[in-house]
């Protein structure tokens, strides 16, 4: 029956890059706006729709641009930002002080009236940006900080298109678990995946091309906003007050991928992380953490005995600490962690939830070693523990050319 998924761009973050402020910024985890709309398509009009792991808000936007209402939680405070200024609505107004504003700021950096700011703390800058791209980002970041009232509409705008120059200007790719950096000269390699495509040669004029992208995707305004919240997902209460008519989120997949990784450039030049520690801490908090201290402190994690997880898991997760003699252990806490964090999430979630709500996780299976996790199986398991009926996982597609791995739509009623 698998064999016949393929690897399907379209359902993934590729597809949002040429759909309006889903185009924004690029977050390699995020899903396809398709996914979205082929859940709600069949669905009647005005329901409220809730995301519980909302990324860069593509749920929620989705949702508002359908008549929707929608509420999307997150526990990384940049996102938190990002996705409230995805999915608010701009006045003509704020758009056309934003371009003004853009237009000084490019005068500035080109005449160089300013002082530059300072270099953002991540470690070995220098592979991130060459010197010449640097020094314009400096300028550029200092004009916007000038210029522009901080926490108003017309920065969030500003500080969008900063992002993408950021990311357009650097030599990073994130085309695996790890960073990638190209060496010399001004082109990526075209078998690197960019986290963001940009083919400038130089930085002058680039934050007045991307404030232009910006500032037309955002001319089209949902009929109404939505909602993006800080909080985190294990435990609603206090912050998700509402019941929700139906849930669609992707959650983090127990792959060992940190978003905060991806994220740091934005994080350390919007000032979200002014050491590399906050960064392991933030991942930390985050269901499925790896990065920095969050790795170490999971060789010292212990399950809490307060979960209901699927007894063959216990098999899975000694399979693990055998087949690596040097991280099997480590794995294993890794992935007993995330189980028993997302058995949190399941038994929080159900007070958000109306009776007959339809729940929708995306997510992928994964592979240790030789074990395969079918993270699927275990979430249909997981829901039914909880209180939801009639479980079950759809094959979405193949998730890469590793046999195996593939995405879900595990879907539940609440009742
Ligand atoms: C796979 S991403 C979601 C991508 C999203 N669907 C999109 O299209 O951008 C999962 C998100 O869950 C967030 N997250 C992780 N743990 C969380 C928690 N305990 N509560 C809320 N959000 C959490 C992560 O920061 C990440 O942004």
């Amino acid at each position: 029956m698998r064999r016949q998924h393929k690897q399907r761009a379209d359902l993934t973050f590729k597809h949002n890059k040429n759909n309006g402020r889903h185009g924004w910024l690029r977050l390699t985890p995020a899903y396809s706006i398709k996914i979205v709309h082929q859940i709600l398509q069949d669905l009647s009009a005005d329901l409220s729709v809730l995301d519980p792991f909302s990324g860069t808000a593509t749920t929620t936007l989705c949702a508002v641009e359908r008549g929707h209402k929608a509420l999307s939680v997150e526990i990384n405070p940049f996102l938190v930002w990002f996705g409230k200024a995805k999915v608010r609505q701009y006045c003509l107004h704020a758009l056309e002080s934003a371009k003004r504003i853009g237009q000084t700021i490019e005068r500035t950096v080109q005449a160089r009236q300013v002082e530059p700011a300072p270099t953002p703390p991540i470690a070995n800058v220098e592979r991130w940006w060459d010197a010449d791209h640097l020094d314009y980002l400096r300028l550029t970041r200092a004009a916007i900080e000038a210029q522009s009232d901080k926490e108003t509409p017309v920065r969030d705008l500003l500080d969008i298109a900063f992002c993408r120059s950021v990311i357009g200007l650097s030599n990073a790719a994130f085309n695996h678990q790890s960073v990638s950096f190209k060496d010399t000269g001004r082109r990526k390699p075209s078998s690197q995946l960019s986290l963001w495509d940009c083919q400038e040669p130089d930085g002058d004029g680039r934050f007045a091309r991307d404030l232009d992208f910006i500032l037309e995707t955002a001319r089209k305004n949902p009929p109404h906003s939505g909602r993006v919240v800080f909080g985190d997902s294990r435990n609603i209460a206090g912050f998700v007050e509402d019941q929700y008519d139906i849930l669609i989120t992707s959650p983090p997949y127990p792959n060992r991928m940190s978003y905060i990784r991806e994220l740091r450039p934005y994080m350390y030049w919007l000032r979200y992380l002014t050491e590399a520690r906050q960064a392991g801490e933030l991942d930390w908090e985050a269901i499925g953490g790896t990065w920095g201290i969050a790795t170490s402190r999971l060789s010292d994690w212990r399950p809490d005995g307060r979960s209901l997880l699927p007894s063959y898991l216990e098999d899975l997760l000694d399979s693990v600490v055998t087949g690596g003699p040097k991280s099997g252990q480590l794995l294993a806490n890794y992935i007993h962690k995330y189980f028993e964090d997302m058995w949190h999430h399941f038994q929080s979630i159900t007070r958000a939830l109306r009776s007959g709500a339809e729940v929708h996780y995306i997510v992928g299976n994964s592979k240790f070693y030789d074990v395969l996790i079918p993270v699927e199986r275990i979430y249909v398991d997981m829901l039914g523990a909880a209180g939801f009926k009639h479980a079950k996982a759809q094959t979405i597609r193949k998730r890469n050319s590793k046999k195996e791995l593939f995405e879900f739509d595990v879907s539940a009623i609440y009742e």
